[in-house]
């Protein structure tokens, strides 16, 4: 009997997803809920034709070139996938698989919780009850930003982008947004407008960032950018951390230069546990956990194991982050 292939996830994943990659190949589940040093990605990689990814994993030239050649995928369980060098992978011939499109809802209707919570003051409040603080209802006790009827910004309009301009319909927004490239039919159908970074900055009540990551992002949101946001901004991010600049956002928060924030990510992630954001009130922070809809992460699971089972039998990879890899390569 041929020898089965060898598979090693670095974090525990859904049981289902996990039987059904079982059922075929060897599996080895990185066991700890840190994720596994690059030395022990370079460790492992030596010896497994797939290799099933978080985004919290550095997969760089160094740790795929260790792999070669008997890797033959990598499945990242993300849609994001900046971890991983792409390019690399691809030069090897390599397919990366992500999970697209199916986390789109559940990471939209995160970027609303953060957005009303950063608006409506939910985790202060809830802080002061906790601590024995329930104030007596009063006008102005805990008084908050309206949403209903204000500008949303978005800066990036691809899925998620365009999920959460959806939802803003039902709150009567005007919804501006910035992207690579002007999306005609989501104008017509979303009612959104194209406008330039500058203007989405200066008038939006609330900034949504949805772009994904690439150097060029790299704090794209920095002091000359809160600078010129409106004094009642929210920003809420739920893309990468990276895209916004720590320091400028805690100078824009402690100094009120923006009213509030929501974020589920930053850099670094994890926050450091001293770090004086954790100070403020006016910021809502969440451990990137937009997309940990219970049936949203099932489904992540099973897609990525779509991907490696494919790749592994030499097939395309249904999801696939480098389809030049299946182009025919230049004589
Ligand atoms: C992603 O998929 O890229 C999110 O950041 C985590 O689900």
């Amino acid at each position: 009997m041929a020898n089965k292939s060898q598979v090693f996830i670095t974090r525990a994943i859904h049981p289902e997803a996990l039987e059904k990659l079982a059922a075929e190949t060897e599996v080895e589940v990185w066991p700890e809920a840190y994720p596994p040093s690059k030395d022990v990605l370079l460790q492992k990689i030596g010896s497994v034709n797939g290799l099933l990814t978080m985004l919290t994993d550095p997969i760089d030239e160094e740790v795929i070139a260790r792999g070669t050649p008997a890797l033959k995928v990598i499945a990242q369980l993300a849609v994001g996938y900046d971890n991983i060098d792409v390019a690399a992978a691809t030069r090897r011939g390599i397919p990366v698989g992500h999970t697209p499109g199916v986390l789109t809802e559940t990471t939209a209707d995160f970027a609303w919780a953060l957005m009303m919570a950063a608006a409506r003051r939910v985790g202060e409040a809830e802080r002061e009850v906790r601590s024995g603080l329930w104030q007596p209802w009063g006008p102005d006790v805990l008084t908050g930003l309206d949403v209903y009827g204000k500008t949303l910004g978005i800066i990036g309009l691809g899925r998620i982008g365009k999920a959460v301009a959806r939802r803003a319909r039902g709150f009567s927004m005007r919804i501006l947004y910035n992207n690579a490239t002007r999306d005609l039919e989501a104008e017509e159908e979303l009612g959104v407008e194209f406008v330039t970074f500058d203007r989405l900055l200066a008038q939006s009540d609330f900034i949504s960032l949805h772009l994904y990551y690439s150097p060029e992002a790299r704090h794209l949101i920095n002091r000359s950018a809160f600078e010129q946001m409106k004094p009642n901004a929210v920003l809420v991010n739920t893309a990468r951390g990276a895209v916004v600049d720590p320091e400028a956002l805690t100078w824009a928060l402690q100094t009120r230069r923006i009213a509030a924030a929501g974020i589920d990510v930053f850099d670094p992630e994890p926050i450091p546990p001293n770090h004086p954001l954790l100070e403020l009130e006016n910021v809502v922070i969440a451990p990137h956990i937009a997309s940990a809809g219970i049936e949203t992460r099932q489904k992540m699971a099973m897609m990525s194991v779509e991907n490696i089972l494919a790749g592994l039998k030499g097939a395309p990879i249904p999801y696939c982050a480098n389809p030049q890899v299946y182009e025919p390569r230049g004589t």
